[in-house]
């Protein structure tokens, strides 16, 4: 079966070299992809988000599948696009439709849903400009510190954590006034939760569903967990906390409610749902959901998978995910993000020629940020090479990414030596 994937990073790398080992694929196609998915399929220049140009390569490449690795097209609705399209709708995507892509396009919906089928999930207030005074006083039924999301995508930046009322107040504002454009024309006020986040994913064919390994992801910038946001710096799996006892309550309270209530809302979905999740006392409550993998979660959890993933995701497609085996490995699987120098604020520097990568022994390297020109690799992101290995435990495994970490090289390279810190 020929295969289209759609997107550019190292999630997508990971799950091209995973979808590369089974049998069942003949042609992969990555569009647009970097320089590392070429080398198990073939990149193929079409933006993600281009319908139409996509169409036309699907129907004259014989692709069969179409797997969608970041948001935004799924927000877009290229589920719908390819069903409500004669010569398309045989051709099965992998992912939600654009109405169920709305649990992670509105995190008012989100919250509705979960709400609407008893998903735990922290106390909130949706405001949109016509209720803001209500909003106010919502706010002072909170105790610090104060949680405002934007509604809408805002490329993982929408959401704030405000120490003091006045602040909070005053920054719910500006954000019905446009400080996150049209994303923060509704916010969502949400009440803290203190405790340790992790990810679990969740793969659905709308009836049936398959939980793949969970992960922990490494947000900010800085060692011990200081610093900007970025999109990761690196992810471990299994996650220690996410012992049985948790996972049965994962799956009891939240995704067999989650699959129930998309069912019973008739909303089309047959793809990934990411669990951002946070530990509160044993007990697990959604933080937010996602409509596909997560990076850079992705680069560690496909190592752990020993199915056939092209054979789970013909589950997905074909309504028969319940028929399929998914095994996975009980090792520990870690990845580390090389960064650039500056990253993630604007002005670090792209283009810088990265070496070693032919030395690197016992991880396995997903590109995530780079491209090739004149047979040389270069830096193309903030997010550059994610170092991903396997090992007896988190330990074994982090000291192996972390060698190899040091035998790639590339200007002003910088990686967080802490990853999984928090962690037994
Ligand atoms: P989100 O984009 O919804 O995942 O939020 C980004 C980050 O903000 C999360 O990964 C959490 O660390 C934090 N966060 C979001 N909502 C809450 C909450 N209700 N309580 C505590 N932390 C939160
Ligand atoms: N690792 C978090 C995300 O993919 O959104």
């Amino acid at each position: 079966m020929n295969i289209l994937l759609l997107g550019s990073g190292g999630r997508e790398h990971a799950l091209a070299w995973k979808i590369r080992q089974s049998p069942k694929t003949e042609r992969l196609f990555i569009a647009p992809g970097n320089a590392g998915t070429n080398d198990v399929g073939t990149n193929v220049p079409i933006a993600a988000t281009d319908f139409e140009a996509l169409k036309k390569f699907t129907l004259e490449n014989r692709v069969r599948m179409v797997v969608v690795g970041p948001e935004d097209p799924l927000v877009r609705g290229i589920y719908d696009f390819f069903s409500g399209d004669a010569e398309l709708k045989n051709i099965p995507v992998i992912g939600p439709s654009k109405r169920g892509a709305q649990l992670e396009g509105s995190k008012e919906f989100a919250k509705a849903f979960m709400m609407r089928h008893n998903i735990p999930t922290a106390r909130y207030m949706s405001v949109t400009k016509n209720n803001v005074n209500e909003g106010a006083v919502f706010l002072e039924t909170l105790q610090p510190p104060y949680v405002l999301k934007a509604d809408g995508l805002a490329a993982g930046k929408g959401v704030l954590i405000i120490d003091n009322l006045p602040e909070a107040k005053k920054e719910l504002n500006a954000m019905l006034n446009g400080s996150f454009g049209k994303a923060s024309e509704t916010v969502v006020i949400e009440a803290f939760l203190q405790g340790i986040e992790c990810s679990v994913f969740v793969m659905t064919d709308g009836k049936s569903y398959k939980i793949l390994p969970e992960a922990k992801d490494y947000k900010r910038i800085g060692e011990g967990d200081t610093g900007l946001n970025t999109g990761g710096m690196g992810a471990v799996s299994p996650v220690s906390f996410a012992d049985e006892a948790f996972m049965k309550k994962v799956e009891e309270r939240i995704v067999i409610p989650t699959i129930e209530g998309l069912r019973s809302e008739q909303i089309d979905y047959k793809g990934f749902i990411f669990l951002g999740l946070i530990n509160v006392d044993g007990n697990p409550q959604v933080i937010e959901y996602n409509c596909r993998m997560g990076d850079p979660e992705t680069e560690a959890v496909m190592l752990r998978i020993q199915s056939d993933f092209v054979d789970l995701l013909e589950g997905v497609a074909q309504g028969n995910l319940h028929e399929k085996a998914l095994a996975f490995d009980s090792r520990s699987a870690v990845t580390v993000m090389l960064v650039s120098g500056g990253y993630p604020a604007g002005d670090y520097e792209k283009g810088k020629v990265i070496t070693g990568l032919d030395k690197v022994n016992g991880s396995i390297v997903f590109h995530a940020g780079t491209i090739e020109k004149n047979g040389r690799i270069l830096t193309n992101g903030g997010r550059v090479i994610a170092v991903s290995s396997c090992g007896g435990n988190k330990d074994e495994a982090l000291r192996q990414s972390f060698q190899n970490a040091e035998v790639i090289r590339f200007d002003s390279k910088y990686y967080r030596k802490d990853i999984g810190f928090d962690l037994k």
